[in-house]
């Protein structure tokens, strides 16, 4: 197996590979161990099945719970990432997020396999939270540190939200906004230890983030648009480019990640799993 970095904040591209075939227990750990350095592998050339990316997946663990998308026919832990050609819906996860981080125990990864591919545009965004936090100055740091954040899925999935019963209209994707949403809501540390490696990381980002815990919202909304500015820049960003037939698994641990659109006129499609937390 041959590890690539891509000589960016994050990422590396693995070869020498078959993850159409189950995977000997070395070759899991010597996966395991680049993703937690790299935090986002790209394995390109795999003509993986359904089947392929769900074994794939529980190698790293159970899969995670994912809430307000419906699975493909006949998978349970599969869903599409899709948008049509002719699409006028807003590109789907286009903000700065970890996933599903507003969940008790969020996913630790995500697994995503391109299948049907756009000839431009359609890039994942991903901005190393790790690299964020030891390049921050000291006293946006001071302003973070012992700071709880609390996460909703309110914004993006109540039936009123950014997803909600409007959006469905024009979109593909199956989207099953609810006002569970509403409900869906946890605290995380917004700097810990990421729970594999101990190393220190920004834990998500405004979206999910709806305020701190004591924190007045508006002191919590300017200390979040601050946090923004700062974990997004440029210099900790990888732009991943997908070709068909390629999977990408990351740690929601140590990214945040975005999709971005400049496909207009054709479609794009992925399948996408979740690694749970364990
Ligand atoms: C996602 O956030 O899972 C989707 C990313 C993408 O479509 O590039």
């Amino acid at each position: 197996m041959k590890i690539t970095p891509t000589g960016e904040a994050c990422g590396a591209h693995v070869t020498g590979v078959d993850l159409t075939q189950p995977l000997a227990e070395s070759v899991v750990a010597d996966i395991r161990a680049a993703w937690l350095e790299h935090h986002v592998l790209a394995f390109p050339d795999q003509a993986m099945s359904d089947d392929d990316l769900e074994r794939f997946t529980l190698c790293f663990g159970p899969f995670g719970d994912d809430p307000f998308i419906a699975p493909i026919p006949g998978r349970k832990h599969i869903i599409a990432v899709k948008r049509e050609a002719d699409e006028t819906s807003p590109i789907f996860a286009e903000s700065w997020h970890t996933d599903w981080s507003f969940q008790e125990k969020p996913p630790a990864g995500t697994c995503l396999f391109g299948i049907t591919i756009p000839p431009h545009g359609g890039d994942t965004h991903y901005a190393n939270q790790h690299l964020a936090l030891e390049r921050m100055p000291d006293e946006l740091r001071k302003k973070l540190e012992g700071k709880i954040a609390i996460h909703s899925a309110r914004i993006p999935y109540a039936k009123g939200g950014v997803y909600g019963d409007e959006d469905r209209k024009t979109r593909s994707m199956d989207i099953r906004a609810s006002d569970d949403a509403l409900k869906a809501e946890s605290r995380h540390p917004i700097v810990a230890k990421h729970p594999e490696t101990g190393r220190e990381r920004i834990y998500g980002c405004i979206g999910y983030i709806t305020g701190f815990a004591e924190m007045e919202p508006d002191a919590s909304m300017a200390l979040l648009a601050e946090l923004y500015r700062w974990q997004t820049r440029e210099e900790f960003i990888y732009k991943h480019k997908w070709k068909p037939n390629m999977l990408v698994m990351w740690d929601n641990r140590s990214v945040l990640h975005r999709a971005t659109g400049g496909y207009e006129g054709h479609s794009r499609l992925l399948h996408r799993t979740t690694i749970g937390a364990g």
